[in-house]
């Protein structure tokens, strides 16, 4: 949440940090802002609302400084107002500062400085950091050679808990800025007579494909020609530089609407590159390279554990049902945030799967840290090379679905329960699953992109379908075995960009509650493949239409789907089991995405979410 973006160079920051900024906007977009220092002053520039915003702000202005930081935000700590809004200045505006995390022990630092006379203009916990850094700043001398402005930072942060990532400059110092991170991600990037901070590598697209994943406790300080990177200690770190092989287009939108409505197009494409290379020679399992893990060793694994969050949880129920089904080994799925408080007793020979797009989400990545120290085996599917997630696992397997903006999460979904399906078939193969199954399992996994295609070409229909339910307020999406999953993934996606009330069930389950709400003015979105229990589902919809609700299916072809029974059926190709949740996830991607588009809603950047949740 929130994304921090900060410039030193020989060119005029303003424009820059603009430029990273909306890159960094998918991070949350309640206010924007940015500092520059001119001559010795600090000039702010911010202001509720997007990007955009603040660049027509910051045109006006004619911005002449060569560096500067910048920030769009994600609220935590009070209302979203100009004032709110990111950078903070210190009370004797010598500082500024900003932030992605939460400081928590604010009040009290908050406490101290006022008892030393300084006040403060916002209800931001980031404001009270700007103005304890000043105060170490005026009261400290710090020793011979050193950097005063670094060691006030440093001075800083040893008294704050809870997490941070920071870029911060000061008055005095107009070519340096220092930079540091606790919990949140940031990441340097050493450029041509330039260098630069983020908190993730896109806002450095165009300018530098060199970058520093910066680790927890670390602090940078960088110049237009340097940098150096140290502990909080104090002592030095040599960096290591790595190099992001990512190209810009990928995150232009190009001829698309929106971001949403791109990743939903592009997924042929993910899918190909989520798979390529990665099935052995004779064709009958997969291969990975990252998951420093012998296959003697996976062969004493009891039993597996996925975290996750949100939509990446979903994808770690479908890999539930896979793994059981070809492997035959025990899965159990928590949410991240749950796992991480609730001491679970997990058996000694337990592997810990974390699943997560942004490879930054706090409570996966916590997750993660909780089984690490308890001695567990940890493997990630992650989908931002470097993020955190993917360099503190101890294995992982990369998703390559290119970039993802939008924040509902499409392609890289289906990448996941791709990625699922494929270990899913390598431990089965080192169990029980035959030469034979493996074969037809990795023939149908690589038709998957182009029954994918085939499914985006009925995107017209989807789309006359989804105008006709767009006022419903309320809708249902039920689904059995694989298919529940994909009832909840559909119901988030709605209810995420539409702001319209959904909830997926199992379809059985229906009957325990939910039914009560069905009536003409209910929609059912129902999951119904062909397969074993296809006839239970086709009386579920009858209980449905007995009692008057809409039904929109989703059901495979060649399925004999009495046609009368629903409102509006749409076909997904016949299909192995293991691609069928791939399958349907394009549908409920569509369907959600048109809605959303028909009401004016905000698709890529929905109210009050952001991409990445840094935040607990
Ligand atoms: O980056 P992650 O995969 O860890 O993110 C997890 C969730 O925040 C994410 O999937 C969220 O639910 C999506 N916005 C849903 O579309």
């Amino acid at each position: 949440m929130c994304g921090i973006f900060a410039y030193v160079g020989r060119q005029k920051a303003g424009g820059i940090l603009l430029e990273g900024l909306k890159r960094l906007e998918y991070r949350g977009y309640d206010s924007a802002g940015l500092a520059v220092a001119d001559k010795d002053k600090l000039r702010v520039i911010k202001k509720k609302g997007r990007v955009e915003v603040v660049a027509a702000k910051a045109r006006r202005a004619r911005l002449q400084a060569v560096m500067g930081i910048s920030h769009t935000r994600w609220a935590t700590h009070g209302d979203v107002n100009d004032t709110n809004a990111h950078p903070h200045l210190s009370d004797d505006s010598k500082i500024a500062l900003v932030h992605n995390g939460v400081i928590e022990n604010y009040a009290s630092i908050k406490k101290f400085l006022e008892s030393r006379n300084c006040s403060f203009q916002s209800q931001t916990d980031t404001e009270v950091l700007a103005s304890l850094i000043a105060y170490h700043y005026a009261k400290e001398q710090p020793e011979e050679g050193k950097n005063r402005f670094l060691e006030s930072v440093r001075k800083s942060l040893h008294h704050v808990e809870g997490a941070y990532g920071i870029a911060v400059i000061c008055a005095d110092y107009p070519n340096e800025i220092v930079g540091a991170r606790k919990g949140s991600p940031l990441v340097l990037g050493v450029g041509n007579g330039e260098n630069m901070i983020s908190s993730d590598v896109s806002a450095f697209a165009g300018r530098t494909q060199n970058v520093v994943y910066l680790d927890d406790g670390q602090v940078v300080l960088i110049t237009r020609d340097d940098f150096s990177v140290t502990t909080m200690m104090d002592e030095s770190v040599q960096p290591v530089i790595n190099r992001v092989d990512w190209e810009i287009e990928e995150s232009v939108l190009g001829t698309f609407s929106h971001y949403m409505e791109k990743e939903i197009f592009e997924q042929p494409t993910s899918l190909e590159n989520t798979m390529r290379g990665r099935f052995s020679d004779d064709g009958s399992t997969a291969k990975f390279g990252g998951l420093n893990i012998a296959a003697r060793d996976l062969r004493q694994i009891d039993r597996i554990l996925f975290c996750a969050c949100g939509t990446a949880w979903h994808a770690c129920l479908v890999a539930e049902y896979l793994i059981e089904r070809f492997a035959r080994l025990p899965v159990e799925v928590d949410y991240a945030s749950e796992f991480r408080y609730r001491n679970a007793p997990l058996d000694k020979n337990t592997l810990v799967f974390v699943i997560s797009q942004s490879g930054e989400t706090i409570d996966t990545l916590e997750a993660l840290r909780e089984s690490k120290r308890k001695g567990f085996r940890t493997l990630a599917f992650t989908n931002v090379v470097g993020s955190t997630i993917a360099r503190e696992t101890d294995g992982g397997i990369y998703q390559h679905a290119g970039p993802e903006i939008g924040v509902a999460s499409t392609k890289a979904f289906t990448s996941q329960i791709l990625l699922a399906a494929m270990v899913a078939l390598y431990l089965g193969r080192l169990r029980d699953l035959s030469f034979n199954d493996g074969t037809e399992i990795v023939k149908a996994l690589k038709k998957t992109p182009g029954l994918v295609s085939q499914i985006l070409d009925q995107a017209d229909k989807i789309k006359a379908i989804a105008e006709k339910y767009a006022d419903s307020r309320d809708f249902l999406f039920l689904g059995r075995q694989l298919m529940f999953p994909l009832a909840l993934e559909g119901a988030l996606k709605l209810k995420e960009i539409s702001y319209l009330h959904a909830e997926g069930y199992p379809a059985a389950e229906m009957k325990h509650g939910p039914l009560a709400l069905i009536g003409p003015e209910c929609p059912t979105v129902f999951i119904a493949p062909k397969g074993e229990i296809f006839k239970k589902n086709l009386a579920n919809i009858q209980e449905i239409k007995a009692r008057k609700g809409p039904i929109i299916a989703i059901t495979s072809t060649g399925s004999d789907f009495p046609e009368d029974l629903a409102d509006d059926i749409i076909f997904i190709p016949q299909s192995h089991e293991c691609v069928t949740p791939i399958l349907a996830a394009i549908p409920l991607q569509l369907l959600a995405y048109y809605i959303a588009r028909h009401r004016g809603c905000d698709v890529d950047k929905p109210r009050n979410l952001a991409k990445s949740v840094t935040v607990e």
